[in-house]
């Protein structure tokens, strides 16, 4: 949740610093906060309340001392509320320590009353102090900042990134992991730390993933990492696939107006090489080979928010195609019950960032159980593929805005092409319709593409809908998960109340909210391919216009059946009802994005959320 940089070399601490944490922002936006150690080898800090250009302000009105060593901190609060006192980084060993950290110290309390005891006082209400606190004092005992970690991390319950530097060690950052992210950037004559390589890609394409309960020590010419007793442990170096320019917002107005736009571009890289001559390859499903995928009786998906959504839209396309039951459940739930699992389950997580806690804690508690898992993840080398027996990478390039949107349909595209190679293998999918739907996913770029150009006219309708107090969404089938995404999308940036419901289940209940004048979007399956579902939801429209409701269709281009009946049609391009999910998406979407523009909110960072939901 909260983003993390450390760097040490020659460059601008400083710029480089800031420059990360602006590019990591999106994963905590509350607080923020630097630490150099400057050349008279003291520790020199500035933390403020508020986005990073508050920080960034104060550093203006008040600069820092110059240093070649530190670390930087963008914060989304847990313990305490975004003071200036509770950002990071916060101080140990009488100031000559500073850190900073990303998760929950559960066990916080306790030490602090230790710490207490022995006279040791605190500025803030956080977890995080008490650690800059007790790794001060394993400092004046030990002198060695790494043995420090080792012997603290040892007594701390809960998840972590933590990263310190100390005004004794200059040159040095030294960081510590426990189910929580953390990659290195190697440069030449300079090291980075970063919660994701979004920190530093900026300056180097070079990283390193540092793996679970690891401490990875970096100086301007070496790293070195071990576990958590001191043994060394070999690295493994990759190249990230995106550059700096990737994550830039590049002339758009929002993140999210951009990765709107990047979609058609999205799923043409999360197809491309995966369609051969009709038949889907993956080559990445590692252990997941024919023979286990032949063999399983049971799909269980695990994911939260829109992920999740994405997975109960796959669900009907695997269940078609492959013939296996699939079962979708938000990984928290799954987690705490007494989940019915065989060595015949395959688990399938999917996560934009890799590192959703609640997912990542469901995928070990699958795994522990002796099932096998499958990832389906949009960020390379990111903690829940690394723990997975096989990934499928989305390769939609950074997602940056809060409200996910390449991503999801990136997701569905990937889980689709899992489903086509399931059923190939298993028999239940004739070389007739595989062919055919590889035909259709190979088309949905130019499809995305024409989708968008409906943008005005959503714009429009955004700004006539501005002081909408509800707004409600509608879908049978497939568009029954596009309802809920497109209510989830709505109510994250616009703050307004929506809701999602199967078409099917408004008789049962919710068809007492409509009152004359509520607008409710209504995801309309193609009369061609549909014809029974395609008049229920007519059906289902006549109903809530009947008691006044204003309805605005998302129905296929040329569907007559429903211009009598919409106050509104926005349509869509034609295509088969598994991918037409993938289009009707995208003017909810846009919808959600022009509505919180109209409000004159912040697109990219609603209030009180963050990317990387990494705690529990
Ligand atoms: C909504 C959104 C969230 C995420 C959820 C899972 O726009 O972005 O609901 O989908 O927090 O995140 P990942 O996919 O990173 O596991």
């Amino acid at each position: 949740m909260c983003g993390i940089v450390g760097y040490t070399g020659a460059n601008d601490t400083l710029a480089v610093l800031m420059g990360g944490l602006k590019r990591l922002e999106y994963r905590g936006y509350d607080s923020a906060g630097v630490a150099v150690v400057a050349a008279d080898s003291s520790i020199d800090t500035r933390k403020r309340a508020g986005k990073l250009a508050v920080l960034a302000e104060d550093l203006i009105e008040h600069p820092l001392a110059a240093g070649t060593t530190g670390i930087g901190h963008t914060r989304w609060a847990t313990h305490g509320g975004p003071t200036d006192e509770n950002a990071h980084p916060h101080l140990g060993d009488d100031g000559k320590l500073a850190l900073i950290h990303n998760g929950i110290i559960e066990n916080f309390a306790p030490l602090k009353d230790e710490l207490l005891a022995e006279g040791y006082h605190f500025e803030s209400e956080t977890d995080t102090e008490v650690v800059a606190v007790e790794l001060g004092r394993a400092y004046r005992r030990l002198g060695d900042l790494r043995r420090a970690f080792s012997e603290v991390v040892n007594r701390l319950e809960g998840t972590f990134t933590l990263l310190a530097v100390h005004s004794d060690e200059p040159g040095v950052v030294v960081a510590a992991r426990h189910n929580s992210p953390l990659m290195v950037g190697l440069g030449t004559g300079e090291n980075f730390l970063g919660s994701d390589v979004a920190a530093f890609v900026e300056h180097t394409r070079r990283a390193v993933a540092i793996g679970e309960d690891n401490i990875a020590v970096i100086t301007p010419d070496s790293v070195e990492v071990t576990d958590f007793a001191g043994n060394r442990v070999e690295i493994e170096e990759f190249e990230v696939a995106w550059d700096a320019s990737s994550a830039d917002k590049g002339g758009w107005s929002s993140f999210m107006a951009k990765e709107i736009a990047e979609q058609p571009d999205a799923i043409a890289n999360t197809l491309r090489g995966r369609i051969v001559e009709g038949a889907v390859e993956i080559p990445e499903l590692g252990s997941l080979g024919p023979d286990i995928l032949k063999d399983i009786d049971r799909i269980v998906i695990i994911a939260c928010g829109t992920a999740a959504y994405a997975a109960s839209t796959a669900k009907y396309a695997i269940e078609a195609w492959a013939r296996v039951p699939v079962d979708v459940e938000l990984s928290h739930e799954f987690r705490y019950r007494t989940p019915v699992l065989s060595a015949r389950t395959l688990l399938i997580s999917v996560s934009q960032s890799g590192e959703t806690m609640d997912t990542l804690m469901a995928v070990k508690y699958a795994r522990d159980a002796g099932v096998k898992t499958l990832s389906v993840c949009n960020t390379q080398s990111a903690t829940i593929p690394r723990e997975s027996d096989g990934v499928i990478y989305t390769h939609a390039g950074p997602e940056v805005a809060v409200a996910s949107t390449k991503a999801f349909v990136a997701q569905i595209v990937a889980l689709y092409l899992f489903g086509l190679h399931l059923g190939t293998v298993r028999g239940t999918l004739s070389t007739e319709g595989l062919h055919d739907m590889t035909r259709q996913l190979l088309a949905l770029p130019e499809k995305l593409a024409e989708v968008l150009e409906v943008t005005d006219t959503v714009r429009q309708l955004a700004h006539w809908m501005a002081d909408t107090r509800s707004v409600l969404f509608l879908g049978r089938h497939v568009g029954y998960p596009i309802a809920l995404e497109g209510a989830l999308k709505l109510k994250e940036i616009s703050y307004i109340h929506a809701e999602g419901f199967a078409a099917g289940e408004l008789k049962h209940g919710p068809i007492a909210l409509i009152e004359p004048g509520q607008p409710v979007f209504v995801v309309v399956p193609s009369p061609r391919s549909s014809a029974e579902l395609h008049s229920k939801i007519v059906s289902n429209i006549q109903e809530i216009r009947a008691r006044g409701a204003r309805v605005i269709a998302i129905a296929e281009k040329g569907d007559a059946a429903v211009l009598p009946f919409a106050d509104e049609v926005i349509p869509v391009p034609l295509a088969e009802p598994l991918i037409q999910p993938l289009l009707s998406v995208v003017p909810l979407q846009l919808f959600a994005l022009e509505l919180s523009t109209a409000k004159g909110l912040d697109v990219d960072q609603p209030r009180n959320l963050a990317k990387s939901v990494t705690v529990e």
